[in-house]
């Protein structure tokens, strides 16, 4: 039974895994940055302090196990704010230390990726794109634990543009799920906004986003033309995200393809990608796996703690860790 925990950002969660099933997933969202307009590192780290415990003893009481039932444990240690990070990786070397338990340092990317296996087999290889609102990130997994980043973004994460036009649009943040409901009255075609043209398959969303508040500068929007902005931003978003990862399944002649972070709830990124990936299967988490949680991380750190994977008490958050990088 495996306890894992993320606080790399500003969700405190906790989530008990036995054996691939999830017990229990308790994430408390911390919705005190809305009025900042993004996440303030120190309000968040600070806030965790102050919820770690509580949203751990929910995450146990929902599973009905208690702590001396768990048998590993499993925290994230990057990517992510440092003084967040901290929160969760002191909190489990506490545990693991007292418990004398096995701790296990978890890859906050690896675990989005794990959010696709839950209560599911998919078959090697697969194209995994990573959507959140850190991250925007093609990779190949080729095996179990086998990961290649062959395409990334180059400047703003996708999720984070989503954000950032919510917000020009009126939205508290985080925006990305107000844009997808308001757009779902508007038009897609309304406005013609940039999809970046790139070499090989990375992504890029700031001059998309300079476009959108250039367009809102030229003619501040009325309440009803508001549908149309979302609608047209969505649907440059979605392609900017759908035709680099059908041209690498192309080129790798890989047919599965998996999305995960954040965006992943979308609905029109879930539905264009499907009509477009002809012959492809693709797979999203459910909803509630999507967004960071614990069950993503206590997957992962199954996995590893059964390989005999362990990390040593010494092990350091590192807040801009990746996966590997190579050239397609
Ligand atoms: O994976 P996540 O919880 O956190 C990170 O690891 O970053 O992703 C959060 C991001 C936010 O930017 C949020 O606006 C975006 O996911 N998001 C969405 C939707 N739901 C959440 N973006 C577009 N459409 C949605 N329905
Ligand atoms: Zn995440």
């Amino acid at each position: 039974m495996v306890l894992g925990i993320d606080t790399s950002c500003d969700d405190t969660s906790a989530s008990v895994m036995e054996s691939g099933r999830v017990l229990s997933n308790v994430v408390f969202s911390q919705i005190e940055h809305s009025k900042y307009g993004g996440v303030v590192p120190e309000l968040a780290s600070r806030d965790h302090i102050r919820n770690i415990l509580p949203v751990t003893r929910e995450a146990l009481r929902e599973a009905v196990v208690s702590l001396k039932d768990i048998d590993g444990i499993g925290v994230t240690y990057g990517p992510g704010l440092v003084g967040s990070l901290l929160i969760g990786m002191s909190f489990a070397k506490s545990v693991s230390l007292a418990l004398e338990i096995p701790f296990v340092g978890v890859n906050h990317l690896e675990a989005h990726i794990f959010s696709l296996f839950m209560g599911r087999k998919i078959n090697f290889p697969l194209i995994v794109l990573i959507v959140s609102g850190g991250h925007t990130e093609l990779v190949l997994v080729e095996g179990e634990g086998e990961y290649r980043v062959l395409g990334s973004t180059l400047d703003d994460a996708c999720g984070e543009a989503f954000d950032k036009v919510a917000g020009m649009l009126g939205f508290p943040y985080p925006g990305g799920g107000e844009v997808e409901k308001i757009a779902e009255k508007g038009e897609r075609d309304a406005i013609d906004f940039p999809r970046a043209k790139l070499k090989g398959y990375d992504f890029s969303f700031s001059g998309l986003k300079t476009a959108v508040l250039y367009h809102i500068r030229k003619k501040p929007p009325s309440e009803k033309d508001i549908p149309d902005i979302a609608a047209s931003f969505q649907e440059a978003c979605v392609d900017s995200l759908v035709f680099p990862t059908l041209a690498l399944s192309d080129r790798l002649n890989i047919r599965t393809i998996g999305v995960c972070g954040g965006v992943a709830r979308n609905k029109r990124l879930r539905k264009k990608l499907n009509e477009r990936a002809k012959g492809c299967k693709t797979f999203f988490p459910p909803p509630q796996f999507c967004m960071d949680n614990g069950a993503m991380v206590a997957g992962c750190a199954e996995f590893h703690l059964e390989r005999g994977e362990f990390s040593p008490l010494t092990l350091k958050v590192n807040p801009s860790l990746t996966l590997p990088t190579q050239s397609p």
